[in-house]
């Protein structure tokens, strides 16, 4: 998978790339990230890449032109089966559609900022817009950077045990049974008998009720 991400501000969202899972995936091959300051794509002096809005109002707005002009630039060279913008307007990101993407071959994030982007640049550029919650960020670096970890971290390879994207919670719509590691008693607080029992189809058949349990009390909306 190839992931273009498109920003004012690269330096708010590479940390995240240089550890741990994302780290491994990309040294791994198993992903490339590129990241794209709009600014080269700029012809405007100071680098200008946002305009006051049409009509007045507070805020700036990125321009269509340094836009269309990287994402013009990036598709000539590769198709791409998404182009995404972060935004809170945007389809809420879950499970499933974190699944989905993780499935595409290449993909291009464009990363709002300031008041958003000129409209000209959503109604015909972009695919998919997706917000990662109900709240306004300062743009839409950190939002990427929190596809771009629920997405890299499914694609087969990624994680060392393969199984253990495919028991996280919200996989089947269930949240993830309680886990527990050593000691198995902890001052008293002791482990659930069957774990330590060694037999696993009743082991597995524990976890099966217990994530059902605990998604019928912290979240029955998933299973409606
Ligand atoms: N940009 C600003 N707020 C955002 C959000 N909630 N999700 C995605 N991008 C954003």
């Amino acid at each position: 998978m190839r992931i273009d991400i498109i920003t004012v501000l690269p330096e708010l969202m590479t940390s995240p790339f240089e550890a741990s899972i994302m780290k491994r995936a990309i040294e791994k091959n198993l992903v490339e990230v590129h990241f794209h300051n709009l600014r080269d794509y700029t012809e405007l002096s100071y680098n200008q890449v946002d305009d006051y809005q049409f009509g007045g109002g507070a805020g700036m707005v990125l321009m269509i032109e340094p836009i269309d002009k990287c994402i013009t630039k990036l598709k000539a060279e590769r198709n791409y089966d998404e182009i995404i913008y972060m935004t809170p307007d945007g389809g809420t990101l879950n499970q499933r559609m974190a699944n989905r993407i993780s499935l595409k071959e290449n993909i291009i994030i464009l990363c709002g900022h300031y008041k958003g982007v000129d409209q000209r640049v959503r109604d015909t550029l972009i695919t998919r817009e997706i917000s990662i919650g109900d709240y306004v960020l300062s743009g839409g670096e950190l939002g990427a950077a929190v596809l771009c970890d629920t997405i890299i971290r499914l694609i087969p390879g990624v994680l060392n045990n393969e199984t253990s994207a495919l028991t996280d919670s919200f996989q089947d719509n269930l949240l993830a049974p309680p886990v527990y590691t050593r000691p198995s008693d902890y001052k008293g607080l002791k482990v659930p008998e069957i774990l330590l029992s060694g037999n696993f189809p009743k082991i597995e058949k524990w976890r099966e009720d217990e994530a059902m349990k605990r998604t019928e009390k912290l979240r029955p909306d998933l299973l409606e």
